[in-house]
């Protein structure tokens, strides 16, 4: 499973990529709105620090309107994936936009008849929505692990990012389900590196290493 990070924020995305774990960025027109900036001046900074994809939004509700944007969108950089809300309007813009080579997420995908119309339109990627089907009492994982089997099943090349990530539970069930990939938050992501037995056996080695000094 690859590792994107699902932030617009550019010093968090620097600070995580340095450690070398970081492929790819997902943002939303809310993300970007937290910054303070703007998605023009963002997504350039994002491109030159990660090696693969970056998907940015597009906020046309209509074909025409998406279609503009995303290959507006697509002169920023090889890395931008244009990302497309799971409307009819938005599967219509797949459709366009693959024909041109343009890659695509179809985004907001929260069932998998949504996930098998996006693919089938010709999406790169699918971002099923987990902790959003959490919060309404739904198994976000599960929707997941289905649409995992369904697109093995029928050999689809849709590639699969598990969004609304909220907690390391939910990283490490996506990636036992074999989602292809998942977007994770700036603080889920560092909280994978922690553990206090970690801690704990560092400084125990580093406290022999200076007792056998003595
Ligand atoms: C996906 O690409 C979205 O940016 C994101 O995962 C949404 O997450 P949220 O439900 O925490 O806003």
């Amino acid at each position: 499973m690859k590792i994107f990070m699902d932030t617009a924020n550019v010093a968090e995305i620097a600070e995580m990529a340095a450690l070398g774990v970081v492929y790819g960025v997902t943002t939303n027109p809310s993300l970007i709105a937290k910054t303070g900036r703007t998605q023009a001046e963002v997504i350039p900074e994002i491109c030159a620090l990660v090696e693969g994809p970056v998907s940015a939004e597009v906020i046309s509700t209509d074909c025409e309107g998406m279609v503009a944007e995303a290959r507006k969108l697509v002169k920023i950089s090889d890395k931008v994936v244009v990302k497309i809300p799971c409307i009819a309007e938005g599967l219509k813009a797949v459709k366009i936009l693959a024909a041109e080579g343009i890659k695509t997420n179809v985004t907001l995908v929260f069932s998998l008849g949504q996930a098998l119309l996006a693919a089938r339109a010709g999406a790169t990627y699918v971002s099923p929505f987990i902790g959003r089907l959490d919060d309404i009492g739904e198994n976000g994982v599960a929707l997941v692990e289905n649409m995992v089997k369904v697109f093995r099943q029928y050999n689809l090349s849709t590639q699969i990012i598990a969004a609304s990530i909220r907690n390391m539970e939910h990283v490490d069930k996506v990636m036992l389900a074999g989602a292809d990939i998942a977007t994770i938050p700036t603080k889920v992501l560092k909280e994978m590196l922690l553990h206090p037995l970690t801690d704990k056996g560092l400084a125990q080695f580093l406290e022999d290493y200076k007792n056998s000094l003595k």
